[in-house]
C-alpha cells in the first residue's frame, strides 16, 4: 500500500535520511524503531508532505505522493498522531476532533465519526467542552489519536505516542493502536518504546543515521537490537 523507495531528505544540506526504502503493506501493523536522530520523524514529516525530499519516491497504492500537500493526503487516507501531539490547547476537545475531519466530505459526516472515535475512547465524550490543553497527558495523546481517526485514514501514522507517558498509559494507549489495526487499519508506528511496538508489530524497521539498519518481522530476536535497544 505504502512504498518508498531511496529517500533522501536534507535539512539546509544536512543529510537527515540516506537512501531510505520500505514498505508497508494493506492491513499491516509497522513499526519503525531507532535512536534520537535517526531520521523517525523526518520520515514521517516527508511521508505527510511536510518535507520535499531530495531524491526517491513515495507511493500510496501506487501513485506517487511527493509533492502532494498535507491537506491532500489527509484526503487520500493518511492520517497522523504527530510527535509532541500538536493539539490545539486554546480549543475544545470537540474543535480538536473536528480539525481531524476538515475536508468538506468529512465535515458533513463528522457528527457519525465523532461517536465511532467515542466508542475507543469514552472519555473524551465527558470531556467534549474542556480545552486540550487542559486535559492530562494520556487524555491529550487519545484526542490526539481521535483526531486522527477522524479522516477514517487507511494508513495511520504514529510517531512516539507514548512519549511522557506513565507505564500503565502506555500500555493503554498502544492496545488502542492494535485494536485499530486488528479492526482493519495498516499502521506505521514510530517508537523508542522498543519492546513493546515489535511485540505488537507484524514487522519493523531499525533506522540508524537516516539508514535502514535491520529490517524483519523477527527484530526482537536478533542480537544487534537486544544490544542496542533493549540492553541485552
Ligand atoms: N528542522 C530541522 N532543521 C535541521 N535539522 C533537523 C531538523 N529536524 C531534524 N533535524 C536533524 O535531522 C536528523 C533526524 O532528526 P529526526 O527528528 O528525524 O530524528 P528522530 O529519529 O525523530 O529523533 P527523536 O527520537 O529524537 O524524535 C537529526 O540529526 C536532527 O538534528
Ligand atoms: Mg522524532
Amino acid at each position: 500500500m505504502l512504498e518508498i523507495q531511496g529517500l533522501t531528505v536534507s535539512y539546509h544540506g544536512l543529510q537527515a535520511l540516506d537512501g531510505i526504502s520500505m514498505h508497508v503493506d494493506a492491513g499491516e501493523f509497522m513499526a519503525v524503531i531507532g535512536a534520537n536522530g535517526a531520521g523517525k520523524t523526518t520520515l514521517v514529516k516527508t511521508i505527510i508532505g511536510l518535507l520535499r525530499p531530495d531524491a526517491g519516491s513515495i507511493r500510496l497504492n501506487g501513485q506517487e505522493i511527493i509533492g502532494c500537500s498535507p491537506y491532500e493526503l489527509v484526503g487520500r487516507g493518511i492520517a497522523t498522531v504527530p510527535e509532541g501531539r500538536r493539539l490545539f490547547a486554546e480549543l475544545t476537545v470537540r474543535e480538536n476532533l473536528l480539525l481531524g475531519a476538515y475536508l468538506p466530505r468529512m465535515r458533513s459526516d463528522a457528527p457519525r465519526r465523532m461517536k465511532k472515535v467515542f466508542e475507543i475512547f469514552p472519555r473524551l465524550s465527558d470531556r467534549l467542552n474542556q480545552f486540550a490543553g487542559l486535559m492530562s497527558g494520556g487524555e491529550q495523546q487519545m484526542l490526539a489519536i481521535g483526531r486522527a481517526l477522524m479522516s477514517e485514514p487507511q494508513l495511520l501514522i504514529l510517531d512516539e505516542p507514548s512519549l511522557g507517558l506513565s507505564p500503565k498509559l502506555v500500555d493503554e494507549v498502544l492496545a488502542v493502536v492494535a485494536g485499530l489495526h486488528t479492526a482493519g487499519r495498516s499502521v506505521l508506528l514510530v517508537e523508542q518504546n522498543v519492546q513493546m511496538a515489535l511485540r505488537l508489530a507484524d514487522r519493523g524497521y531499525a533506522f540508524s543515521n537516516g539508514r535502514v539498519l535491520l529490517e524483519g518481522s523477527d527484530l526482537l530476536e536478533r542480537p544487534e537490537v537486544k544490544q542496542a535497544y533493549l540492553g541485552m
